[in-house]
């Protein structure tokens, strides 16, 4: 059986990669063999999971027995990506090409196929119970959904065919793609041998059709079966982008049907305190009153966005809540999701399968 894998998505600053952390040790510590794949996590929280560098092989978590973690390597997953579909010789040349090295670091959706590749390598390794998979902040969170079927575009798409023909053609075909009346005048623009490099990678590009194709293909299987979270503040701007989500995304299996609202204040500070204690100065008293007063506002209001949010997109609310320090050891890890009982029973209790 393939292990259960929760994706973690979201914009960028919201939590992702402590949330995902925090899941994997709460799950570590109900019994579940558990590895983490983090993307770039703050310093601190890198060195609390034992992360010295850039790794996609999950290592033991000395701090925490029964968790693993990785911290995503782009570019070696574009390497190893590359080594996997094409012919070794293809393969190098590739790696070399300025046209290809531009596209791994231009195409938004390059980090985020990577990191779908990592993913599906994980999954089908069947080493863990469990898979917490951070993802990659392009597009808000919306690329790493998207990017299997996009790189099927880029590497089979209509301008690649329209170049190349229609099945994958020979070297001897070059010509021909270089004899195309719109490639001559380009020819005769930017000069041949320019032309030609660039026909020459279109065709070691399209080479690795096939095996993009397979692997996108499980990777959007995978990511049906996982149990993807929406991550969000109760801000303008990380709730723009969840929007984006819900709403740019088609419904169906793996569409998300949960948002956490992280960092969100305690709905006890609608209360007013007693600050009539006499050895509070009136000073302070009056300065406390309106500090109160403001983050009261602040909560209702936050209380309401939220509201609204989920009734509109029809969606399953779970909150963290603020924590006045950042969480970078194993313990204030599993502390941050003491108070969120039932975000653990949503994505750690037993699934509709086992039930
Ligand atoms: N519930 C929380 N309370 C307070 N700070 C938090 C909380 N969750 C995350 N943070 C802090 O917010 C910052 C961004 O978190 P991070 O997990 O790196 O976000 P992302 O992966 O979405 O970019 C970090 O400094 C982290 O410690
Ligand atoms: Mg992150």
């Amino acid at each position: 059986m393939n292990p259960r894998v929760l994706v973690i998505t979201g914009a960028g600053g919201v939590g992702k990669t402590t949330l995902s952390a925090a899941l994997g040790v709460t799950a570590a510590r109900m019994g579940l063999a558990t590895c983490v794949m983090t993307v770039d996590p703050a310093r601190r929280l890198a060195s609390a999971l034992g992360l010295e560098s850039l790794d996609n092989h999950p290592e033991p978590v000395t701090a925490q027995p029964g968790l693993s973690a990785a911290m995503l390597d782009v570019s070696a997953s574009w390497e190893a990506m590359v080594h996997r579909h094409a012919e070794p010789e293809v393969a190098n040349r590739l790696l070399q090409d300025p046209f290809f090295r531009a596209l791994a670091d231009r195409f938004p959706a390059a980090q985020a196929y990577a990191a779908g590749e990592q993913m599906s390598e994980h999954v089908e390794s069947r080493r863990w119970d469990l898979i917490v998979v951070d993802t990659p902040p392009a597009g808000g969170g919306l690329d790493f959904y998207t990017a299997p079927a996009r790189m099927r575009e880029v590497v089979g798409g209509r301008l690649l065919r329209w170049l190349t023909g229609a099945s994958i053609p020979g070297r001897r075909a070059l010509y021909k793609v270089t004899a195309r009346p719109a490639l001559r005048l380009a020819d005769a623009v930017l000069g041949g041998p320019l032309l030609e490099e660039i026909a020459e990678f279109l065709l070691d590009l399209r080479s690795l059709y096939d095996g993009i194709s397979r692997r996108s293909r499980a990777i959007d299987l995978h990511l049906r079966e996982a149990t993807s979270i929406v991550v969000t503040t109760a801000e303008p701007t990380p709730l723009r982008e969840a929007r984006r989500f819900f709403e740019e995304l088609e419904s169906g299996p793996g569409r998300p049907e949960t948002v956490v609202f992280n960092k969100q204040l305690p709905e006890s500070w609608t209360v007013s305190r007693n600050l009539r204690s006499p050895d509070i100065g009136t000073d302070v008293r009056i300065a406390a009153r309106e500090n109160l007063s403001r983050w009261a506002a602040e909560v209702r209001l936050q209380h309401e966005v939220k509201q609204e949010f989920v009734a509109r997109y029809g969606l399953h609310l779970l909150e963290v809540p603020w924590v006045d320090r950042s969480p970078t050891s194993v313990d204030a890890l599993a502390e941050l999701l003491e108070g969120s009982p039932e975000l653990v029973a949503h994505v750690l209790g037993p699934t509709s399968e086992d039930r």
